[in-house]
């Protein structure tokens, strides 16, 4: 523990999974926390309506960037619906809990995929059944 961290959060932050942009993405969300400005682009590719790819980019604080790194790991193979069912308590459960006052970062992760799993079933008029 650092400063009420978990170590996997401290795994997370320090060396965040998947980060990057998706060039040829097939659905990016893009969400802010008006709190404290933290902005965060969660990027999917899709195929055969599973999330093949996820990768973010977040300009946030530690809480944020891990809870990013963590939302990537979860959504990697998992089906659309699947991903919609994510959490926000999901993911600072998979992260061993997050301090009380950083508990609202993890909701950008959760927002984020969600807008991206949207964005693509905008773009592409596909429903889930
Ligand atoms: Fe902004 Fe954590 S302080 S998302």
């Amino acid at each position: 523990m650092t400063d009420g961290y978990s170590e996997k959060v401290m795994d997370h932050f320090a060396n965040p999974r998947n980060v990057g942009e998706i060039k040829d993405a097939d659905g990016i969300g893009k969400v802010g926390n008006p709190t404290c400005g933290d902005v965060m682009w969660i990027y999917i590719k899709v195929k055969d309506n599973i999330l093949e790819d996820v990768k973010f980019k977040t300009f946030g604080c530690g809480a944020a960037i891990a809870t990013s790194s963590m939302i990537t790991e979860l959504a990697k193979g998992k089906t659309l619906e699947e991903g919609l069912k994510i959490s926000r308590g999901n993911v600072a459960e998979a992260l061993d809990g997050l301090p009380q006052v950083k508990l609202h970062c993890s909701n950008l992760a959760a927002d984020g995929l969600h807008a991206a799993i949207k964005d693509y079933l905008e773009k592409t008029g596909k429903k889930l059944s």
